[in-house]
Parts: C-alpha cells; structure tokens; sequence
C-alpha cells in the first residue's frame, strides 16, 4: 500500500492563524508570564511557531504522555514517558497541543496537572476534531476545527512519519 499526502490548510494559513492566537494570548495574558507545556512530540513545531508570536514573557516545559490502547484509539488511561521539569505550582500553565480527537488524553493530563495547583490552567490545540469528542474538555484557543480525517504534518505524524511537513496534509492510502 502507497501512501500520499494531499495539503489540506496550507502553511500560510497555518502561520496567519498561528500569528493570531499569540497574539489573543497575548492580551489575555497581559501583565503576566505564560507557561507553555508541550504534549511531545506532536506539540514541538506548534509550540515554537506559537512562542515566537507571544509577546508577554514566556518560559517552556515539555511533557510526554502515551495513551493506553489500540490503533488509532486512545482509551482512558495514560502513562507518563516524560514529566515536566519544573514545578507549576501558582503559574499560569497553557498546554499546547497538537490536535485533540476523543479528549480522552487531554481530560487525563489536565486531572493530573490540576494536583499540582497552577494558578491557572489552559488549553491552546492546532487542530480539533469536535466530531471525534468522547470527553468533554474545555479548549481555549483552537487554531482550526477540521473533519474527521486522518491529518499530518506540522509535528503530526502517521507512523512517525511527515511531523515536518510545514502544512497540514491528508494521509491518503492506495493499493
Ligand atoms: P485523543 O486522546 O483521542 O484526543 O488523542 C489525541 C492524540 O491522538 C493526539 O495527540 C495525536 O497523537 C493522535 N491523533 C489523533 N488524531 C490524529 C490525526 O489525525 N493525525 C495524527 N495523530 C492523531
Ligand atoms: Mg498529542
């Protein structure tokens, strides 16, 4: 089986609404210092290209997290491959996804991250796919809605593959 990949937001899209989400959590932070956590690997290219666009201080951590289950879905569960660095404790904490699907791994890493008593606690995706929602989690900036279809580039992969296309692509398969 062959697979090719077909452009479905092209990188200037992409960059333009990237550029507008900084700056919207720029106002809304105003006065204050953003904490960005990276859902590795898929939030790495989002979270560089999103960070360079915040104008108010911002300091970094990275995590990673894998979903318990089969294939393409994740279940309820997740184990922790890296945890952050530093404390989160009073700081105002936005996680930087890659795309949400289920919400099944967000709703889990944002019950752990509650324990740990942030002053506040956000959510900023590149993607969603509200068709797909199983869990109901809040999402604060959300870059594009897009249909349930199976998506890479931008630090997306399909089997590790295509994270550095600079859009967003389709994986479509033929025999
Ligand atoms: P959830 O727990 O079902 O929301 O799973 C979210 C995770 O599934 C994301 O962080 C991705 O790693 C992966 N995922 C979901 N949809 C896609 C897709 O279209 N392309 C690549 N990875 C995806
Ligand atoms: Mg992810």
């Amino acid at each position: 089986m062959t697979e090719t990949v077909k452009v479905l937001i092209p990188e200037e899209d992409v960059d333009k609404k990237i550029e507008e989400i900084g700056r919207q959590i720029s106002i809304d932070y105003s006065g204050k210092t953003v904490h960005l956590i990276c859902v590795l690997k898929g939030g790495a290219f989002f979270m560089c290209e999103l960070a360079k666009r915040i104008t108010v201080p911002v300091s970094m951590d990275f995590m990673a997290v894998s979903s318990y289950g089969s294939g393409t879905e994740s279940s309820g569960s997740i184990k922790m491959i890296k945890d952050l660095d530093e404390s989160i404790e009073g700081k105002d904490v936005v996680i930087v996804e890659d795309i949400i699907d289920s919400g099944r791994t967000l709703d889990k890493l944002m019950e752990l991250l509650k324990t740990r008593k942030p002053n506040s606690l956000a959510v900023c995706t590149l993607l969603d796919k509200p068709d797909r929602r199983v869990v109901d989690v809040k999402v604060n900036y959300t870059c594009f809605n897009i249909p349930d279809e199976f998506v890479v580039g931008y630090g997306l992969d399909y089997d590790q593959k295509y994270r550095n296309l600079p859009y967003i692509g389709v994986v479509e398969f033929e025999d």
